[in-house]
């Protein structure tokens, strides 16, 4: 094979690399904290992808025109995945976040006409570019935590030409780089003003305009539904979300967040690749993940803000649930980016270990994506999506928490960061 010698780069003397095959599949249960950790390690890359993994003393002859990183007492470690956001937002909720503080409930506000519809209102003013520019200093945070592909849900524009604009805007910001976006559709994430009265009419506009609509744009990969008390009831999301799979997208369900309806029970029955949330799943919807492939997103730095219970991470671990972490990155019950610090969050408040977070971020977050045989470890043949963190082991990375210890990010063979 004729090798383009100049696209070479070689990452050598790593204090610590977690590789941690899967096969294409997210690791299960207490797979989730069997790491595999090679010391004084090297890495090389060539046209975008990784071709050897192993110890530094064994790397075999590189080519003087590659590109070498001396990585001496740092920690190579997969790009970290975030799989569930929702970035297109303009605005800011902070006088929401004051009437949580004063005893008011995220339901009482979304009821009284703020919450999601608050922001619905902000983005149908934007325009596109005005939507892209807010969202690019978004993804400039989540890169330096070291995330190298996000989802990102539409879903505060509400009607098919504000959600079109969204989503388009996601697609646009997707070529640009560096990041990889996937687009989600999430126009069943509150009724919008105009349908108050009508919340049939809402889901039917979803069914019969909206998804026929983004389908044959190919504008989302994924189609996701609030199934919520108050928002989305499981006969309604369940008939969304058939209607989008078999106009071809993949599923995904914000299931059991603020109360026990059902959603992790559904998310599994229709198969979605992943149901998110699960502050409140029951054990019924616990046993329904464990029988399926449908991967838990849980979302802890969202139950931190909003000062609820955790999801109970441990019992879905026990029960051999495939669990992967997310940021949801909103402007409502979580502005933040830092994917990192809800892996803290997940240690401290769901007790899981480090070695399950990291899984839970990488590869179990790549197959909430339905991209586990791509990203998410370190492996020959996968695509190289590197992070370099200034630390000598990755359980640091949890453990001194709430600052950014990534030194270089390199996508898809290409530095993009450099702290
Ligand atoms: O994931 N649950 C619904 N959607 C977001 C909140 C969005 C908002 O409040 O703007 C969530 O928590
Ligand atoms: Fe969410």
């Amino acid at each position: 094979m004729a090798m383009d010698q100049s696209s070479i780069l070689v990452i050598q003397h790593a204090a610590q690399l977690v590789s941690s095959s899967s096969n294409g599949r997210p690791r299960r249960g207490k797979e989730m904290a069997d790491l595999t950790i090679l010391a004084d390690a090297a890495l090389v890359i060539e046209n975008g992808s990784i071709t050897w993994v192993g110890s530094t003393k064994q790397l075999p002859e590189i080519p003087n025109s590659a590109q070498v990183i001396d990585a001496t007492g740092k920690t190579v470690l997969p790009g970290l995945v975030d799989s569930h956001t929702h970035l297109v937002w303009t605005g800011s909720r902070e006088a929401e976040f004051e009437q949580r503080l004063q005893g008011k409930t995220y339901q009482e506000i979304a009821a009284a006409g703020g919450g999601i519809n608050a922001t619905v209102a902000s983005v149908r003013q934007a325009s596109k570019e005005q939507l892209k520019t807010a969202m690019r200093r978004r993804l400039e945070r989540l890169l330096r935590f070291g995330v190298t592909t996000v989802e990102v849900k539409s879903g505060y524009g509400l009607n098919l030409a504000d959600e079109v604009k969204c989503l388009e805007a996601i697609g646009e910001l997707n070529g640009e780089g560096p990041l990889e976006l996937v687009p989600t559709f999430l126009g069943a994430h509150a009724v919008p003003p105009e349908f108050r009265h009508d919340q049939t009419g809402y889901v039917d506009l979803l069914m019969r305009q909206m998804l026929p609509q983004i389908a044959k744009q190919k504008l989302a990969e994924f189609c996701d539904v609030f199934c919520e008390t108050g928002v989305f009831s499981v006969a309604e999301s369940d008939r969304i979300l058939k209607t989008a799979r078999d106009l071809g997208f993949q599923l995904k369900v914000h299931a059991d967040e603020l109360t026990p309806l059902g959603g992790a029970e559904l998310a599994a029955r229709l198969g979605a690749v992943s149901a998110d949330h699960l502050l409140c799943i029951t054990d019924a919807g616990i046993d329904a993940l464990a029988d399926s492939r449908t991967v838990a997103t849980l979302l802890p730095a969202t139950a931190f803000f909003l000062s609820m219970d955790y999801a109970p991470a441990r019992r879905l671990l026990e029960r051999g649930v495939a669990v992967a972490l997310a940021s949801d990155c909103n402007p409502g019950t979580c502005p933040s980016e830092n994917l990192p610090l809800a892996g803290t969050m997940a240690c401290t408040q769901m007790k899981m270990l480090p070695a399950e977070v990291l899984t839970a971020l990488t590869v179990n977050a790549a197959a909430a994506l339905d991209r586990a045989d791509r990203i998410g470890s370190l492996e020959v043949g996968k695509q190289a999506d590197v992070i370099i963190c200034d630390v000598s082991n990755y359980g640091q990375l949890f453990y001194h928490f709430g600052v950014s210890h990534v030194w270089r990010v390199i996508k898809q063979g290409r530095m993009v960061f450099a702290a």
